[in-house]
Parts: structure tokens; C-alpha cells; sequence
């Protein structure tokens, strides 16, 4: 009842100020009025609504935050790119990192070698000083490993160890891989800021320490450009969760991933 005395004065108090000063004083006057009493009531309905929602997929959700702050895991979603140029500072490419739960997906075009097997690594400085990019140092091997091939266990290879690209006839490489040695923004392995090198040679997986690649035709800096979500996170949290949930069902887009999936990697899940 007091309440609704003081909101009747008020608006006595406004409608005098209206009629009686300037048209930008009320406005001011307007500015600190109260939220409605009720609006926080409706919001914590909402969100209780939300938290049944969300029940189901709890342990999802724990397993993801887990992953975004384990020190040996990158920050979920979050994508770099390196743009590869030659020895001459001609472009080559494009090579788009992305850390997803399986690991870090790496998918790109490289053109311009010839029709062969040639070297691929994540070295161990961010710099590509042309023409030779001995710049960019060894392989990145912060483990302190030895050489190898990419399916080797985490300690039989250097986190930067990614094989061979090949090149067809057109000398053009196109590829898509998850490594889950790496990582992207956090973690001991993460190549954030590193440089990814493409070698005139084939990596023979072997010849210590650097698989006899032969010298480096290209290099790109692996830049991070925020996370694929940026756009549409809020500080409030909830939104994440509706995202979380998302992620959680499977959609078409989804399906047609794990049919491609299903092609390089037999795993059960997809
Ligand atoms: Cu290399
Ligand atoms: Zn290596």
C-alpha cells in the first residue's frame, strides 16, 4: 500500500515536471526509477525453468567446464589461423586450427610444391623470416621428445610433429585431421602463436630431429582469432548453458560432421 502511495506521488511529481520545465528534465527524473518489484521473480522463474531444462545434461556440462580448464586442454572453441607464405612471399595458403573436444582439428589448402609427400610441422618460434624460415627454430617439442610420426604416443613424437601433407598433381594439398596432442590458448602443447611449416621434403617420421624434411618452402604464423562463439556469449552465463545445451543435441549439421568423421576415423561415437 505504501508502495503504491509513493508511485502515485511520484507520477503526480513527473506530470507536474512536465508541464512545468523543459523537455529534457523529465527524462532524468525517469532514469532512476526502481526495476519493478516483480521482474526479478519473473527472472528467477525463467531460470529455474532452465535449470530443469539443463538437468539431463549436467554431467556434459561439468565435463566441458573440466575440459575448458584442464592445464593439458586448449580453450574449447577457440580458432587461430595461419596464413602460409613461400620463400619468395608468395601466399600458399590457409591452415584454420580448432580446438574441439577430440583435440585440435587442422584443416587447410596449401598450393605451389610438387606432387609428393612433404613435411609438416608446428615449430617452435612464431617467426617467418623469409627466405629460409630457419626464423621459426626447431620443431615444437616442449615435452622434450624425440622425433616422430603423429600416431605415435604423445611421448614418442614432438607435440609439433604432424607428418606429411600430400600433394596431388595440381600441387595443391587439402586436408582436415584432429591432433589431441596439441592444443589452442591454453595448455603445455598449445601452438597459439607458433609457426607452421611446410618443407620442400618428405618427413621420414625417423631421422632425429627433424625427420630429414629437407629445407622450408613456407611458413605461417598461427594467429588465435577469439573463440567460434564470441559473438553470442553473455556474462550472465545462462546463455552459455542454452549454448552448452545446443552443442549437446544432435542436429543435421552434426550428423553430416559425423558422417565425414566416420570416413577418416572409425570411432563408434559418430
Ligand atoms: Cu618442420
Ligand atoms: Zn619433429
Amino acid at each position: 500500500m505504501k508502495l503504491r502511495y509513493q508511485t502515485a506521488v511520484t507520477i503526480t511529481a513527473i506530470a507536474l515536471l512536465i508541464a512545468g520545465c523543459s523537455s529534457s528534465d523529465p527524462v532524468e527524473d525517469e532514469a532512476p526509477v526502481e526495476p519493478h518489484p516483480l521482474a526479478g521473480e519473473v527472472e528467477q522463474e525463467a531460470a529455474d525453468d532452465t535449470e530443469e531444462e539443463t538437468d539431463d545434461d549436467h554431467m556434459e556440462d561439468d565435463h566441458m567446464e573440466a575440459a575448458e580448464t584442464d592445464d593439458e586442454t586448449g580453450v574449447l572453441h577457440m580458432v587461430a589461423i595461419a596464413e602460409m607464405y613461400s620463400g619468395d612471399e608468395e601466399r600458399m595458403g590457409e591452415v584454420m586450427f580448432t580446438q574441439t573436444e577430440e583435440g585440435v582439428e587442422v584443416h587447410g589448402r596449401i598450393e605451389t610444391l610438387d606432387e609428393s609427400l612433404h613435411g609438416f610441422h608446428v615449430h617452435e618460434f612464431g617467426e617467418c623470416d623469409p627466405p629460409d624460415f630457419e626464423s621459426a627454430g626447431g620443431h615444437f617439442n616442449p615435452g622434450g621428445h624425440p622425433h616422430g610420426a603423429p600416431d605415435n604416443p604423445p611421448d614418442q613424437r614432438h607435440a609439433g610433429d604432424f607428418g606429411n601433407l600430400e600433394f596431388n598433381e595440381d600441387g595443391v594439398a587439402e586436408f582436415t585431421f584432429v591432433d589431441d596432442v596439441i592444443t589452442l590458448g591454453a595448455g603445455k602443447n598449445d601452438v597459439a602463436g607458433k609457426a607452421l611449416i611446410i618443407h620442400y621434403e618428405e618427413d621420414d617420421l625417423e631421422t632425429q630431429p627433424t625427420g630429414d624434411a629437407g629445407p622450408r618452402a613456407g611458413c605461417g604464423i598461427i594467429e588465435a582469432s577469439g573463440t567460434e562463439d564470441d559473438a553470442n556469449t553473455d556474462d550472465d552465463g545462462q546463455s552459455e548453458d542454452a549454448e552448452l545445451t545446443e552443442d549437446a543435441e544432435p542436429t543435421k549439421e552434426d550428423a553430416a560432421d559425423g558422417e565425414e568423421l566416420a570416413e577418416e576415423d572409425e570411432s563408434p561415437e559418430n
